[in-house]
C-alpha cells in the first residue's frame, strides 16, 4: 500500500461530495427573522447602526419585507416594538392596540398559519428609564438603593404576554432575565385560555457589549447603571444549565443562548444538556454589525464569513438561528456554498 493509505481529502474532492458527507446542513427554515416595528412612521426608518435593517411601520410595507422572507425559505419572525410613549413600568406594551399588537394582528391578516410569529416580551423598549424591569427604592440597613425589582415586572409581563396571544402570536418570547418569568407567563398564558401560545425564553441571556447595535434601534439602553444584576455573567457556563433547567421546569418549549458567536461553547452545553428542547441562538445586532462593517471595508467577504458564523452556530448545537442576515443568508444558501 501507498503512502499515505489514509487519504481524508478524498471526501473533498468535489462539491458533490463535500454536500453528500456534510455533518451540518444550514436551511433557510432555521432561521427567525428579526423585525423592528414602529409607531408614528409612514415609511421604513434606516437603522444606522445596522446597515441594511429598518424600522417599520404597521402596514404595507412590514407585509411585503415578511413575504419576502417566506418566498426565500423564512417560515418566522420576531417582533420588536418601538411605542409612541414609555412609561416607569412598561405598562404602554400591554396595551391592545400596541404596534407589536397590531403587527401580529397584520401580519396573521395577510399570512395565516404560513408564518410563525413570535413577538418579544420585555419591558426595556417600553420604558422611559431603559431597564428591562421595574426600578424602586429598597431600604438596605442604613442607606437607600435603586434596585430592578423582579416580581412587579413579572406582572406587567405577564400581561404584555396576554395581550400579544390575543393579537394572534404563536409564541411569546420574554427576554429580560426576571427570575420566574416563564411561570409566570405559561400561567397568565393558561388562565386567559392561551393554552395553545408557547414560549421561547431567552434563558441563557448574558450581559454583553454585543447588544450595541440594538439598543441604537429601539432607544433601550438603560439611562442609569447597567443590565448586569439581571443577565448572566460571562465567564459564567455551568450557571447556563441552571437557567435552562428553570425555564424547562417553569414551562418554556422552547430554549434560547445569547448571544451566539462568544457562546458557541454554551450553545453546546445547553444542547447537549437538553436534547429533547428546540434550542435556540440569537445571532445578535452586534455580530450582524461587526461583520457588515468589516464587509464595507472590503476586508472580509460578508456572504463567505455570514455563511460560516451561521454554520458554526448550527455546528455547536442550535437548531433554530435569529438572525438579520436571514434573507440574504437564505438567498445565498439557494445559489448554493
Ligand atoms: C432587550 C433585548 C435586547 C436584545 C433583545 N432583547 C438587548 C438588551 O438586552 O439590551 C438584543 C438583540 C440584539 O442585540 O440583536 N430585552
Ligand atoms: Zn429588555
Amino acid at each position: 500500500m501507498s503512502f499515505p493509505a489514509l487519504r481524508p481529502r478524498r471526501l473533498r474532492a468535489t462539491k458533490a461530495i463535500r454536500d453528500l458527507v456534510a455533518e451540518t446542513k444550514l436551511e433557510p427554515s432555521d432561521f427567525i427573522l428579526p423585525i423592528f416595528v414602529k409607531e408614528g412612521i409612514d415609511k421604513p426608518e434606516p437603522i444606522e447602526a445596522m446597515p441594511g435593517q429598518y424600522r417599520y411601520p404597521v402596514g404595507e410595507h412590514l407585509v411585503r419585507f415578511v413575504r419576502e422572507a417566506l418566498e426565500v425559505g423564512i417560515k418566522a419572525v420576531l417582533l420588536f416594538g418601538y411605542p409612541r410613549d414609555r412609561d416607569e413600568k412598561g405598562l404602554v406594551a400591554t396595551r391592545r392596540e400596541g404596534v407589536v399588537q397590531e403587527a401580529v394582528r397584520l401580519l396573521r391578516r395577510e399570512f395565516g398559519d404560513e408564518l410563525v410569529i413570535f413577538t418579544d416580551v420585555c419591558i426595556c423598549n417600553y420604558t422611559v428609564h431603559g431597564h428591562c424591569g421595574i426600578p424602586v427604592r429598597r431600604r438596605k440597613g442604613p442607606v437607600e438603593i435603586t434596585i430592578v425589582d423582579n416580581d412587579s415586572t413579572l406582572e406587567v409581563i405577564a400581561k404584555m404576554a396576554v395581550s400579544h396571544a390575543e393579537a394572534g402570536a404563536d409564541f411569546v418570547a420574554p427576554s429580560g432575565m426576571m427570575d420566574g418569568m416563564i411561570r409566570a407567563i405559561r400561567e397568565a398564558l393558561d388562565r386567559e385560555g392561551f393554552t395553545d401560545v408557547g414560549i421561547m425564553s431567552y434563558a441563557v441571556k448574558y450581559a454583553s457589549g454585543f447588544y450595541g447595535p440594538f439598543r441604537e434601534a429601539l432607544h433601550s439602553a438603560p439611562r442609569f447603571g447597567d443590565r448586569r444584576s439581571y443577565q448572566m455573567d460571562p465567564r459564567n457556563a455551568a450557571e447556563a444549565l441552571k437557567e435552562a433547567r428553570l425555564d424547562v421546569e417553569e414551562g418554556a418549549d422552547i430554549l434560547m443562548v445569547k448571544p451566539a458567536l462568544a457562546y458557541l461553547d454554551v450553545i453546546s452545553l445547553v444542547k447537549e444538556a437538553f436534547p429533547d428542547y428546540p434550542l435556540a441562538a440569537y445571532n445578535v445586532s452586534g455580530e450582524y454589525s461587526m461583520v457588515k462593517a468589516a464587509a464595507e471595508k472590503g476586508w472580509i467577504d460578508e456572504r463567505i464569513v455570514t455563511l460560516e458564523i451561521l454554520t458554526a452556530i448550527k455546528r455547536a448545537g442550535a437548531d433554530i438561528i435569529i438572525t438579520y442576515h436571514a434573507i440574504d443568508a437564505a438567498k445565498w444558501l439557494r445559489e448554493g456554498l
